[in-house]
């Protein structure tokens, strides 16, 4: 029988109640299917400073590196605010993106039928939109150097963050972003702006040449990232792939995200490279939502998020491409029933609690299966 490794990372807030939810389907996959997951558990945030005093430990780092996948909650809250840069709970998820050198980002857009009269946007916008926006992760400005604020010495300040961009990393980008069009659609639009960033320039260039060298089976279309935001409202369906940077990403993928709903709908998955011998990639999956405080411990939390991003990790990480369209599938049922969470909540539908959903859910599933 196979094994796969789950390390599980509920972390603060409505993170452990989303994760209780993901719980059930594992072990439902196991007991129906023989799936074979082997879940381990782990601290990170807050969960982690009250326990041992940092944001996530060594040795649950380790198990982060040697699992199959991750599966993680959320992190955050009031209660850490006074709490030192280095342990706060972010430094956790930081860690772990940078020691797992998580550099691609995956943030699908996708309008659940049952939710599409809903959108800011007009329903047949919306309707029936599947995008996928690869956003690199592990550059650009939010890391490059020189990085700092200085004193002019004339009662004036600078602040200065670098864009820059290696060869290597705008090829293994665009390489995941042309894989994954190759299950879809087969389009990836790259965006950059060429027209004022030397960055943009090489980043068109490379896409350009590692579709020739690798791809040229996928179209490929190129669009300045302030006009892709104007199209991402316009007409969304436009879209297969898109392939960006780590800021315009950032923004672009937000922007497309709430085309589609609330929050507590939106998963995401980060990936490595792949193992040169295996060919597995590191993977760490979550919910692109925080960790609540808000509404924490009060049932309240949408656990689709989490269980979504549970269906990218079967898509991504374990090739279980069946199951997670049956997956996707209970979610979009679950909802054409009329059951809804709070956030989500209309006249009309039934408002379920976090675990009703994730029971709705998991029944659903295995009456599709
Ligand atoms: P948030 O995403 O936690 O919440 C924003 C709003 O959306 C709140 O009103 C919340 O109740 C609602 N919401 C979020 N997820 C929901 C869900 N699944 N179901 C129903 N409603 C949901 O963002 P906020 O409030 O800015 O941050 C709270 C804490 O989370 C902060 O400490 C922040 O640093 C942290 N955070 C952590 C992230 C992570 O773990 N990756 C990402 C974003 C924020
Ligand atoms: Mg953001």
């Amino acid at each position: 029988m196979v094994t796969r490794t789950l390390l599980l990372l509920p972390g603060d807030g409505i993170g452990p109640e989303a994760m209780a939810e993901v719980r059930k389907l594992i072990a439902v996959l196991n007991d129906t299917q023989s799936a074979g997951f082997t879940v381990q558990e782990g601290l990170v945030g807050g969960a982690a400073y009250d326990a041992h005093g940092q944001a996530i430990s060594d040795e649950d780092m380790e198990k982060a590196l040697a699992a199959d996948a991750v599966l993680f909650g959320a992190v955050g809250g009031p209660k850490w605010d006074g709490v030192a840069y280095e342990v706060r709970p972010e430094a956790g998820l930081l860690r772990l993106r940078k020691e797992m050198e998580l550099f691609a980002n995956l943030r699908p857009a996708i309008c659940y039928p049952a939710l599409a009269a809903s959108s800011s946007l007009k329903q047949e916008v919306v309707e029936g939109l599947d995008i996928l926006i690869v956003r690199e992760l592990t550059g650009g400005v939010y890391f490059g150097e020189p990085k700092e604020i200085i004193d002019l010495g004339n009662g004036q300040k600078r602040g200065i963050d670098t864009q820059v961009y290696d060869t290597f990393e705008i090829e293994r980008i665009s390489g995941v972003a042309f894989e994954l069009a190759r299950t879809r659609a087969n389009k990836v639009c790259s965006m950059e702006k060429h027209n004022v960033m030397k960055s943009g320039v090489l980043w068109k260039e490379v896409v350009a040449a590692t579709h020739k060298a690798n791809y040229a089976d996928v179209e490929l279309t190129h669009m300045l990232a302030d006009a892709g935001g104007m199209q991402l409202v316009r007409w969304p369906k436009q879209f297969d792939v898109i392939v960006t940077d780590n800021l315009f990403g950032d923004m672009l993928s937000d922007v497309a995200a709430m085309l589609t709903g609330s929050l507590g709908m939106l998963p995401s998955a980060s990936l490595g490279a792949p193992d040169p011998m295996s060919g597995a990639r590191k993977a760490l999956y979550e919910p692109v939502h925080g960790s609540a405080p808000d509404i924490a411990g009060k049932g309240l939390a949408n656990p689709i998020a989490m269980i979504a991003s549970f269906a990218m990790c079967l898509r991504y990480s374990f090739n279980m491409v069946a199951e997670a369209d049956r997956l996707e599938a209970a979610i979009a049922g679950v909802l054409d029933d009329g059951m809804r969470t709070a956030d989500i909540m209309s006249d009309g539908m039934t408002q379920l609690s976090t675990a009703e959903m994730g029971d709705a859910i998991t029944a659903k599933y295995l009456t599709l299966s």
